[in-house]
């Protein structure tokens, strides 16, 4: 194709030129626009891992390939019910604010049938998002599922029906070394009784300081969705997950262009990192040596140190590395006391599992309550 159009670079030829470069021109503006994997996941499944994963778009939305029946059904029709524009239902409608906006269904032309839901992303507003999943209730299993599972689902974290709740995983931006410290679902069920409130209180330190701000800000938001649970009779979730999302970068008030670019780049880094480019200590290190950045070896140091267990990995931040080391380094010292509501989100999400009932979701309370008490005795210390 390419020699053809070469063929016709002058005369009668310039007009085939131009269709093919136009057509070459849309068809990668086409593809740069194609949904790659989501960069900043920090639990579930994972393109490239599992067969199935979620996808960030171009346009600030998550896309979440439905699961095989009868779980990804069910999540949709989930989200179908609840953002019906006919829906009347006053616990329904104030459920809204507490998931992420449903956008409809997606699919590609060449695979219709591969129906995926279109969500708001949670975390895209943020230009140092740090992003924890915490599964919610006493059972990880819900009524209908096989012995088999069941015993699978107690196996994997034996405590959650005495705890109510397992971190499935997170990534803190720390801002000395401008990188982000990613556990993942080991972590989490490595905690136990005495270990969890530290385990938690991972997420709220920057390297810096404890993000108590944060903290205060995120308790009146499970108030809020404990609220609504204590008000509904119709619904129980099983295998839900709370999703936690603060601003990791502490100098976003008044520079709101930069915010602006960065959330376009963070789209383009991305793209370009395809893959959830999480790099191995080992990897990191040689990344580093290139991009001389020995705060990055110092992270490493702090996270071996701070955590003595669970998993770690270091989430490299692409080209950004050495400029965000700067920057943040230079308003380390600025107070990160005025949190700001808009600062934090904490959403419901993934709706696999959920089913009409007549009575309150009591094991999802139970694991809200338990959370909330950890948080306070963060907030106390
Ligand atoms: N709306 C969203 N905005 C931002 N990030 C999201 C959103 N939905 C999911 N994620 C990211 O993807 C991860 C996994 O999401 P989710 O729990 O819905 O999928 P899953 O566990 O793979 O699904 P399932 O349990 O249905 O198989 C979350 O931990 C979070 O990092
Ligand atoms: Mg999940």
């Amino acid at each position: 194709m390419k020699l053809r159009v070469r063929e016709h670079d002058y005369g009668a030829g310039d007009e085939v030129r131009h269709e093919h470069e136009a057509g070459w021109k849309s068809r990668r503006a086409e593809r740069a626009r194609d949904p790659v994997p989501l960069s900043h996941q920090v639990a579930g499944h994972k393109y490239g891992i599992h067969k199935v994963g979620i996808l960030q778009n171009f346009d600030g939305t998550v896309l979440k390939q439905l699961q095989p029946p009868p779980r990804g059904p069910c999540e949709m029709h989930f989200y179908k019910q609840v953002f019906a524009q006919d829906c009347k239902d006053p616990h329904l409608l104030a459920l809204q604010q507490h998931l992420p906006k449903y956008h409809g269904t997606w699919s590609t032309p060449d695979k219709p049938n591969e129906l995926y839901l279109k969500l708001e992303d949670v975390a895209g507003k943020f230009v140092r998002p740090c992003i924890m999943d915490v599964k919610i209730g006493r059972k990880s299993y819900d009524p209908f599922a096989s012995q088999e599972k069941r015993e699978e689902q107690i196996r994997k974290y034996p405590l959650m029906e005495e705890i109510g709740f397992l971190i499935l995983g997170m990534r803190v931006y720390h801002i000395a070394s401008g990188a982000y410290i990613s556990h993942e679902q080991f972590y989490g069920r490595s905690l136990t009784k005495e270990t969890l409130k530290t385990g938690l209180a991972t997420f709220f330190h920057n390297g810096e300081e404890l993000r108590k701000d944060v903290i205060s800000i995120i308790i009146n938001k499970i108030h809020d969705i404990l609220h609504w649970f204590e008000g509904q009779k119709q619904l129980h979730f099983y295998a839900s997950s709370l999703l936690f999302v603060y601003e990791g970068s502490l100098h976003t008030a008044n520079t709101k262009n930069k915010i602006e670019a960065l959330k376009g780049q963070r789209y383009r880094q991305a793209e370009s990192e395809n893959n959830n480019a999480q790099l191995t200590n080992s990897k990191l290190k040689s990344s580093c040596k290139q991009a001389n950045c020995i705060s990055i070896h110092n992270a490493i140091h702090h996270v071996k140190k701070v955590n003595g267990f669970g998993s770690h990995s270091l989430h490299h931040q692409g080209k950004g590395i050495t400029t965000d080391m700067f920057e943040e380094k230079n308003t380390v010292s600025e107070s990160s006391k005025g949190g700001k509501e808009e600062n934090v989100e904490v959403r419901m999400i993934d709706f696999a599992h959920v089913f009409p009932s007549d009575s309150s979701d009591d094991g999802y309370i139970y694991g809200l309550r338990s959370l909330l008490f950890f948080l306070e005795q963060i907030l106390q210390d």
